[in-house]
């Protein structure tokens, strides 16, 4: 196999696009794309600045690694989950997020759930009873209400998280399976800015997971290649898998799955806009971000459910 630009021996076969490119052209032409998806859905400009949801996963190193790169003004945000699962996962996704940013002079903005909410993740998932015994449904839950909190406090005009083509086709099939149409209608490479909130974008949603993973192998990013270990068995696992299957038979179908879906909502042709979306929304008592239950958020109802139970034990 040999690079389309240059005729060198190929590093990356990429068979849904009909592309093979060498190492260089291939670091060359991840950031290009990722230029043109910022532009061509209106993600942020140069004069805007922009937080970046890192992990310490290759996802969003790369992306914060192309950001950079590609002259944007981005800054890091590290959420501290306390997960340690028996590999040190936190603190090891910790030490890299932190590890790459040092190298590069990277300002990276570190929030620690525990410190912040008196538990870590886990603990709050177990006494707030939510989310049938893993911690994944609380875990999902903090770290999105304090992505818009820490990108609102601290005056972010952009919120940025590293999901890929194959989170994204994962999503886009969970919802279409149960025809969330209120989901279905807020998914998409940007969510504008609301009642305060930043507005949220994910630039590598079109790049497969593979494209990541050979992004930082040639770049040489030092990522954490564990999974979180509460991942495992997950829905979202299982309908990457299925997708995993239909991609082998016929490459580039989660790609036109994912397109075709954006066309679709563009030209209107899903639901009625104005039934649905952000039509019950209003904002939280406390924290003043916007929800559609009566009261308070859920955010803000498990973290008082988990402090009276505290105080009461
Ligand atoms: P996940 O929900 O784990 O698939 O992660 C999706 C995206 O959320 C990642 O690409 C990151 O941008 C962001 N993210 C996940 N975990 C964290 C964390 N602990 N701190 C900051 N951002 C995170
Ligand atoms: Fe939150 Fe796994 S439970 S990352
Ligand atoms: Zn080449
Ligand atoms: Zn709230």
């Amino acid at each position: 196999m040999k690079c389309k630009k240059c005729g060198e021996k190929a590093s990356v076969n990429m068979r849904q696009h009909k592309l093979a490119l060498c190492k260089e052209h291939y670091l060359e032409w991840v950031p290009e794309q990722t230029e043109r998806f910022i532009k061509k859905y209106e993600m942020f400009t140069h004069e805007e600045k922009i937080l970046v949801a890192v992990s310490g996963g290759k996802d969003s190193l790369a992306l914060w690694d192309i950001l950079h790169r590609l002259g944007y003004q981005a800054d890091g945000l590290y959420l501290g989950l306390g997960i340690d699962g028996g590999i040190n996962y936190s603190h090891e996704s910790q030490r890299l997020a932190q590890k790459f940013a040092d190298e590069r002079g990277l300002k990276l903005h570190v929030v620690d759930i525990e410190k912040e909410y008196g538990q870590p993740i886990p603990v709050l998932s177990e006494i707030s009873h939510r989310g049938h015994g893993k911690p994944c449904a609380v875990c999902g839950l903090v770290k999105r209400h304090e992505m818009n909190r820490i990108a609102r406090d601290l005056g972010y005009a952009v919120l940025a998280t590293g999901h890929n083509l194959d989170d994204e086709a994962a999503v886009l099939f969970g919802n279409t399976l149960n025809w969330s149409s209120e989901y279905l209608l807020r998914q998409g490479p940007v969510l504008p800015s609301a009642d305060g909130l930043a507005r949220k974008v994910k630039p590598l949603c079109r790049f497969y997971e593979r494209e990541m993973t050979a992004y930082c192998l040639l770049r040489g990013i030092e990522y954490i290649y564990e999974e979180c270990p509460f991942a495992e068995g997950s829905t979202s696992i299982y309908y990457k898998e299925l997708l995993n299957q239909l991609e082998t038979a016929r490459p580039g179908a989660k790609l036109t799955f994912y397109l075709k879906f954006l066309e679709a909502r563009k030209r209107g042709d899903l639901f009625i806009e104005q039934n649905v979306g952000q039509a019950h929304l209003h904002p939280c008592p406390k924290c003043g971000q916007p929800t559609s239950a009566p009261g308070l958020c859920s955010f803000c109802r498990t973290i008082e459910k988990t402090q009276q139970l505290s105080l009461s034990e």
